[in-house]
């Protein structure tokens, strides 16, 4: 039996990076709908519409831009920014129902929100911030995985890192990130979930050894702010083991770290993996950068290949196996009770805390 999580409709989810979208044509598929994005001359605004042609279903993300215009690549139907049909071969009539789909875009922190859901409830001060994607202060590394995979599977691995031990050691992984205990918080309401670990005196892996300079043990937090379902963040500081944030609140002497991930189901057992690492320090150190974007990745693909085989095994198993859960496992079952609740509303978006 396949493993699925059923989608939330209506929610933002992450379609792209905003640097990935132009003028060319990206498609892309958010909770099974399949979809083409540009970027229009006009005014430079993202476009999302439906990728399929109302002629003969010909993916309009395989077609041409005649300036903001999608001329489809099969008979030439064309359909300006707001999805509507404006020109059809042979005829000056154009069908009335000529029109595919448009959705709701919000640009934001580095990446391109869509809504699939009703667009009727679709508001933009409702996506969740990531500003330290895209702020001063912050230089940001970043990729996309697909992932053969339910999206459950990946919110389960970002929700419990003590896997990083093992499946990530050597990389990003120690035996205290297994061995310290999680503290886990659960804002219902606004679909929150908080997993901590601080690890007062901990070794430190290469990802951080290599990119801070910190020789010896290290005090190193992992602050876990999941808000479902789409958004992702790990707050993580490392300083030399004894070095505590100053009275003030400042914390002059630590390497802040902020790994976000955008987790967007992209179809039954689908899901994008976006991932990006941004560093207060080193800000401009190129090798710096590449070394953090090629250990990310490196770390990515260890869990994409794990998430594969795991899917794998899930529906290949007898059916009705029963989980067994533990401590660690508190804040991944909050984020499954969540994603139930916003998939049952349908129609209900939730509401967000500031
Ligand atoms: S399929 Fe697009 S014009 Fe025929
Ligand atoms: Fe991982």
């Amino acid at each position: 039996m396949p493993h699925t999580t059923a989608f939330a409709r209506n929610q933002w989810y992450v379609a792209a990076y905003t640097y990935e979208v132009g003028r060319g044509l990206l498609g892309r598929t958010v909770l099974g709908e399949p979809l083409v994005l540009y970027r229009t001359e006009e005014d430079g605004a993202a476009v999302a519409l439906s990728d399929r042609c109302v002629h003969r279903y010909f993916p309009l993300s395989e077609s041409r831009l005649d300036g903001d215009r999608i001329v489809c690549g099969y008979h030439g139907f064309t359909y300006d920014r707001t999805g509507t049909c404006v020109r059809v071969p042979g005829q000056k009539r154009i069908p009335r129902t000529a029109r595919v789909a448009s959705y709701p875009v919000v640009e934001q922190d580095l990446f391109v929100w869509v809504w699939i859901g009703d667009p009727a409830l679709a508001d933009p001060g409702s996506v969740p911030r990531a500003p330290h994607m895209d702020s001063p202060g912050w230089t940001t590394v970043s990729g996309m995985e697909p992932v053969d995979a339910d999206y459950g599977l990946l919110v389960d691995n970002l929700l419990d890192l003590s896997h990083e031990t093992y499946l990530h050691g050597g990389y990003i992984g120690t035996p205290e990130v297994a061995e310290t205990p999680i503290t886990t918080e659960v804002d219902e309401g606004a679909g929150v979930v908080r997993v901590s670990r601080h690890m007062d005196d901990a070794e430190c892996p290469p990802f951080y050894a290599r990119s801070t300079g910190v020789r010896g043990r290290i005090t190193r937090w992992q602050d876990i702010e999941y808000h479902a379902p789409c958004l992702y963040l790990l707050h993580s500081r490392v300083a030399p083991a004894g070095v505590p944030p100053e009275a003030d609140g400042s914390d002059p002497n630590a390497f802040h770290t902020e790994i976000t991930y955008a987790i967007t189901p992209s179809g039954e057992g689908a899901v994008y993996d976006f991932w990006a690492v941004s560093r207060d320090f080193a800000r401009s150190d190129d090798e710096v950068s590449s070394f953090m974007r090629d250990l990310n990745h490196t770390v990515v693909m260890q869990d994409v290949d794990a998430l594969n085989l795991l899917q794998r095994a899930l529906a290949t198993g007898r059916t009705g196996h029963q989980e067994l859960s533990i401590n660690i496992d508190t804040g991944g079952l909050a984020a499954r009770r969540i994603l139930a609740r916003l998939a049952e509303e349908g129609d209900k978006p939730v509401e967000r805390a500031r």
